[in-house]
């Protein structure tokens, strides 16, 4: 019999948490995915998950989703309503009394923050930690994940359109994110701590297109674009104004070397390196437009 946690995750269908549900599965751990769309759920059904449905937006909806669990990890989506969300995840925790909420934040959380993503998530972060509840902060960097939204440029062209200038950063694959978010859950002495995580070094996208060169076999060169490209280009595919909002503040900061920062709390919390931006190139690679032999 397994003498596991419960441990009950939103944002289950998202980019993380599918990396965490496995690990915490993996460690012999029982896992409750909050989700708004089951059918999007059927492959973490298939794992074993148990599956129940609610809308972060729609507080009533999650009322009972975490009775009986014994840990929630809580990922909201980014958005206006995202102060709204959390807090409705952190007041649900409470009534079931769960012994640890761990929550995705970001990078640069701050109430002065320039992006107005890290001052919603600072929001969140400082309702966590004044709860009394037994809480752990994950500010995880830029994903190298990110990049896939130059994925098809440079496999096509070679080239990474990005408006990030020659600005550095941290950046971070989500595996070691969500390797962390395991951890933390999985083990003792987290309650109160808030984890910084970012990649081994501070790059900037030359450097990503040197790795990506390395990687896919072929020149890939980064084209640096103005950050009103990039909200023209946005505005053109129809996305809505805060997300325009998000990246052109994002991208405005990191270009101005906002993210120019590592911390080694990844390799001291697994014991190992964090990955590099080369070992997350060799892995993408063919994304990328590598010739797949
Ligand atoms: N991207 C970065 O570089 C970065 C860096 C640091 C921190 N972060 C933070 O990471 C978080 C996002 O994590 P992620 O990328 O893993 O998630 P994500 O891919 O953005 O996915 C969001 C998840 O939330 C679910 N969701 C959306 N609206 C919902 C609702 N009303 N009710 C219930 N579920 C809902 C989505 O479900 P559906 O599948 O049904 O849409 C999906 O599972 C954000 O807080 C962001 O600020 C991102």
């Amino acid at each position: 019999m397994s003498t596991g946690k419960t441990i009950a995750v939103t944002g289950a269908t998202g980019n993380v948490a599918p990396l965490i549900i496995s690990l915490v599965q993996a460690g012999g751990h029982k896992v409750r995915a909050l989700v708004r769309n089951p059918a999007k759920a059927a492959s973490l059904a298939a794992q074993g998950v148990e599956i129940v449905e609610g809308d972060l937006s729609r507080p009533r909806t999650i009322e009972h989703a975490f009775d009986g669990a014994d840990a929630v990890m809580s990922i909201v989506p980014p958005g206006p309503l995202a102060p709204q969300q959390a807090s409705a995840v952190t007041w649900a925790a409470r009534k079931a009394g769960v012994g640890q909420i761990v929550r995705l934040s970001a990078f640069g959380a701050a109430h002065d923050a320039p992006t107005v993503n890290s001052r919603l998530h600072a929001l969140s972060d400082a309702e966590l930690e004044r709860s009394n509840l037994p809480y752990t902060i994950l500010k995880p960097h830029f994903f190298m994940q990110n990049l896939f939204m130059a994925a098809e440029s440079v496999a096509k062209e070679g080239a990474m359109y990005l408006a990030l200038g020659d600005g550095k950063l941290g950046m971070i694959d989500i595996a070691d994110i969500a390797a962390v978010a395991a951890h933390v859950l999985s083990t003792p002495g987290h309650l109160g701590k808030t984890y910084v995580l970012t990649g081994p070094t501070s790059i900037d996208m030359h450097h990503v297109a040197e790795a990506l060169t390395q990687a896919v076999g072929k020149p890939v060169r980064y084209v640096p674009i103005p950050v009103a490209a990039l909200d023209q280009g946005l505005s053109q595919m129809g996305t809505d104004e805060f997300t325009r909002t998000l990246y052109c503040d994002y991208f405005t900061a990191y270009s101005a070397n906002w993210g120019d920062a590592v911390t080694d709390e990844v390799s001291r919390l697994l014991g190992r390196p964090a990955r590099s931006i080369a070992d997350f190139a060799q892995a993408v690679a063919p994304a990328f437009g590598k010739a797949q032999s």
